[in-house]
């Protein structure tokens, strides 16, 4: 097997003597689209500052590259690493081309290339050339963001690590910056790990996702794996903590209006699927959909007028 670019093994991490994440163990491979998901106080952030070692771990270790981050000059390890927070974090008093070139002037690259990476950047995200004399606060928070993310990109690292770096910007801008990023991804080929409560955003970004609860993976899988085969409880735990406590006055109708129905002409093999009716609530699909992959919806004349999977659920609860 490749050697994982990140690992956590059996890592713990108190503070005050309080645990908050115990027994972490987890392996980031090459390239790979890591996304974290989960409510807040999971231990998301405090997972992902003890890669860059903005913290350290009080037990267990964290290997980069299969090296212990302790043993790592801080410098080195943090030049492999690009970072994109959630608040836009560029240096205010700065142009944009100074808050590019951050990294690339500290890893002593010729001016001339430096202008070129520049250029070159800002084509990448759409960005006019003028664009490099203005400063943050002549910028809307998309176009912030947009250079938050070439400035974490510029000095070309192995590894970004992203913390919820969209969840500020409208749901347009949000999008775009997700396609924007999964461009550069392809481009770039770097190890990404991503920190979202999106489960929507999860979905569409991650290779894998990581569910996280109480400091604990509740589940590790492709979108796939995590929305056919959710762990037990993981629906109900994962959408009780976001206040979707009231799942059982969310009617079918409703879903089906908001657009969330798979028509059944997408839908190969149709026989004992369970059913539901228009007027069924979204426990009683749930609690289908925890042990089987499909539930059927039936119409006013007993006909089936569509399905419902886990991803459909879970794509429409990311949206109320
Ligand atoms: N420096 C600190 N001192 C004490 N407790 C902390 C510190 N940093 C984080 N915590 C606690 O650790 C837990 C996990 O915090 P963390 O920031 O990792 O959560 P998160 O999943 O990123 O949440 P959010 O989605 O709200 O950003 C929380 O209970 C938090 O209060
Ligand atoms: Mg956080």
């Amino acid at each position: 097997m490749t050697q994982p670019v990140i690992e956590f093994k059996h890592v713990v991490k108190s503070f005050d003597g309080h645990p908050v994440i115990t027994d972490l163990n987890l392996k980031i491979i090459p390239g790979e689209f890591f996304v974290l998901v989960g409510s807040s106080g999971s231990g998301k952030t405090t997972t992902l500052k003890m890669i860059n070692r903005l913290l350290q771990p009080s037990d267990g270790e964290v290997l980069v590259f299969g090296k212990n981050v302790r043993d790592y000059s801080l410098p080195k390890l943090r030049w492999q690493i690009g970072y994109v927070l959630q608040q836009i974090a560029l240096f205010p008093t700065m142009t944009v081309a100074k808050n590019i070139s951050v990294v690339p002037e500290m890893q002593h690259l010729p001016t001339k290339q430096i202008h070129q990476l520049i250029k070159r950047l800002l084509k990448e995200v759409g960005l006019d050339q003028s664009y490099r004399f203005r400063l943050p606060n002549e910028l809307s928070g998309g176009q912030q963001q947009r250079i938050g993310i070439l400035r974490a990109l510029a000095g070309n690292p192995a590894i970004v690590l992203m913390d919820e770096p969209f969840s500020a910007l409208d749901p347009l801008a949000r999008e775009s910056l997700q396609q924007l990023v999964l461009k550069l991804h392809h481009q770039y080929h770097n190890t990404i790990v991503f920190v979202t409560h999106d489960m929507d955003e999860a979905l569409r970004l991650g290779d894998r996702i990581g569910i996280m609860k109480n400091g604990k993976l509740l589940q590790v899988g492709s979108p796939k794996v995590i929305t056919n085969n959710p762990t037990n409880q993981f629906v109900a735990d994962f959408f009780s903590k976001n206040n979707y406590s009231d799942l059982n006055k969310i009617l079918v109708s409703q879903v089906i209006e908001a657009g969330f129905l798979i028509t059944p002409k997408l839908i190969v093999n149709q026989r004992n699927v369970p059913s539901v009716e228009k007027t069924s609530n979204l426990k009683e699909v749930l609690r289908i959909l925890a042990s089987t992959a499909l539930v059927g919806v039936i119409g006013t004349h007993q006909e089936t007028i569509g399905f419902f999977n886990n991803e459909s659920i879970i794509r429409f609860l990311s949206t109320i």
